[in-house]
């Protein structure tokens, strides 16, 4: 068991709790195999990559545990083929991606593709099936012919262990590549990721005011390293495809030390009609962002900036469970030789011209909405702090959307294939959601009342605590039925999700 850190003994003791709150059960020690590398300090290696040839890829994904070397010591960790993060997918439009899951872990699973517009229906991104452990599972995603260019990933969708099996690893990115990239020099994938390990080397669980609050591990992971080192040339212009999957944790990055400059070409789908400087983008869990980096001599770090995302009912708990409040070195640069920086001859490389505004990202904002609707996220009070009243685990607080608890039998919301629709999704309460949609991308139209300058798409738009937002999304294909929930997993697994069918 994980000693007690001072936060959560605060919390404990504001609780009165004695016993019970400390999750680091035996769920994680499992078997153990040799594994891959990751020592700290050490040259960034980046996932493996698996790319689609003749319009197909055909992967075999096998969610195991391993024994990997994590800052410095042996760690025991889940993984997709027995690394963290699991191959990078490289797809094209139009593409068919077939990946055989085989679950050899001793817990059901199953496989989503995160922002992927592929069908939830059948064989596709069907996050209601379960693969047992011992099981597999064929899985086929037919990509449209005009499908976003853009930065997506997988991971597990078994609602109840979603944020346990991601903590513990398993995740990896899918790059769907555009017909006009811009000219780089290097292009890396940056998975952002954070664990928590005990002395033995096994994933520690978190205790339940951290569940509440949403997980944050004490270890910040690039590509399953900490503080890996990029080396680099001076002069050169790289890419940087970002992945937040941390379980809860929202990541601000940027870069210090003179020279280096980096702005944000896209995020989620498409691409941004202007670039943005990379301070300003905070990616909630499950974000992502597509940046254009140029590389001036010198030692710069890539820092986590600390975001705020609310407290856990900071009175009612005697002592607040708050995200991390200090800045994390992820990752140093060490760029050497060549030039200053080219920005000013080489341009934005084309990355900053959007794509024509047609098809599945057309701009909504003057559309003819058919539809309105109003959602409202929300953490209380369940049916007392102590005993089983509520339905979260503990029955300490209920976690819901529309005042329901996920229930995969019920259809939350039914919309009409071909219809463009308004939701305002509201957050009461002390703390973010970012609110998640499967399938079909949103636009925000604005955020507590602020509109973006800009076309914006995403497919997790955070509420803030308090506030609300409003997005338009266009249901033009893909019927069947799927999810939306807050994309800080813990609280999608307490309940924080709902049901769409579309038809
Ligand atoms: Cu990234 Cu429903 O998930
Ligand atoms: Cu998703
Ligand atoms: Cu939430």
């Amino acid at each position: 068991m994980r000693p007690v850190s001072r936060r959560t003994a605060l919390t404990m003791g504001g609780l009165g709790l004695a016993t019970t709150v400390i999750g680091g059960t035996g769920l994680w020690r499992e078997l153990t195999t040799p594994g891959a590398p990751g020592d700290p300090g050490g040259e960034l290696v980046e996932p493996e990559v698996l790319a689609s040839g003749g319009g197909r890829l055909d992967v075999q994904l096998q969610a195991r545990v391993d024994t990997h070397e994590v800052a410095g010591r042996s760690a025991t960790t889940m993984g997709y083929n027995g690394g963290v993060p699991g191959p990078t997918l490289r797809l094209r439009p139009g593409d068919l991606l077939r990946i055989e899951l085989d679950n050899q872990l001793d817990h059901v699973t199953n496989l989503h593709v995160h922002g992927l517009h592929v069908t939830p229906e059948g064989d596709g991104d069907n996050v209601f099936v379960e693969v047992e452990p011992g099981a597999s599972r064929q899985y086929e995603y037919q990509l449209p012919k005009d499908h976003p260019p853009g930065v997506y990933w997988y991971h597990p969708h078994h609602h109840g262990s979603v944020a346990d099996q991601l903590f513990a690893g398993l995740y990896g990115a899918i790059v769907v590549e555009e017909d006009d990239p811009p000219a780089v020099d290097r292009e890396r994938v940056l998975v952002v990721s954070d664990i928590t390990l005990s002395q033995d080397g096994s994933v520690v669980g978190p205790s339940m005011p951290e569940r509440m609050m949403g997980r944050e591990g004490e270890l910040l992971l690039l590509d399953g390293q900490v503080e890996p080192v990029l080396t680099a040339r001076g002069g050169d212009r790289e890419r940087w495809r970002v992945v937040n999957a941390c379980s809860s944790r929202f990541v601000s990055l940027r870069l210090s030390g003179e020279g280096s400059s980096a702005r944000v070409v896209g995020r989620d789908v498409g691409r941004l009609p202007t670039p943005v400087a990379l301070e300003e983008i905070v990616l909630a869990p499950g974000n992502r962002m597509d940046v254009l980096v140029d590389l001036a001599e010198g030692r710069t770090e890539l820092v986590a900036v600390p975001v705020d995302r609310g407290q856990m009912m900071g009175g009612m708990m005697g002592g607040a469970v708050g995200p991390e409040d200090s800045e994390r070195v992820l990752a140093s640069l060490d760029v050497r030789g060549g030039g200053g920086p080219s920005a000013g001859e080489a341009g934005d490389g084309g990355a900053g011209a959007a794509p024509g505004p047609d098809g599945l990202l057309a701009d909504l904002r003057d559309a003819q909405v058919d539809r309105r609707r109003q959602l409202t996220m929300e953490m209380s009070m369940g049916g007392g702090m102590m005993g089983g009243g509520g339905r979260g685990p503990g029955g300490m607080m209920d976690l819901t959307i529309d005042g329901r608890s996920f229930d995969p039998d019920r259809v939350d919301q039914r919309v009409r294939l071909g219809t463009v629709e308004e939701w305002t999704i509201g957050n009461v309460g002390p703390m973010d959601h970012p609110f998640h949609l499967h399938v079909w991308p949103m636009q925000v139209l604005d955020v507590d009342g602020q509109a973006p300058e800009e076309v914006l798409w995403l497919d997790v738009v955070n509420v803030p605590a308090g506030g609300s937002v409003t997005v338009r999304v266009r249901f033009a294909d893909f019927g069947g039925r799927t999810v939306y929930h807050c994309h800080i997993l813990d609280h999608e697994d307490l309940g924080m999700m709902g049901t769409i069918e579309a038809e």
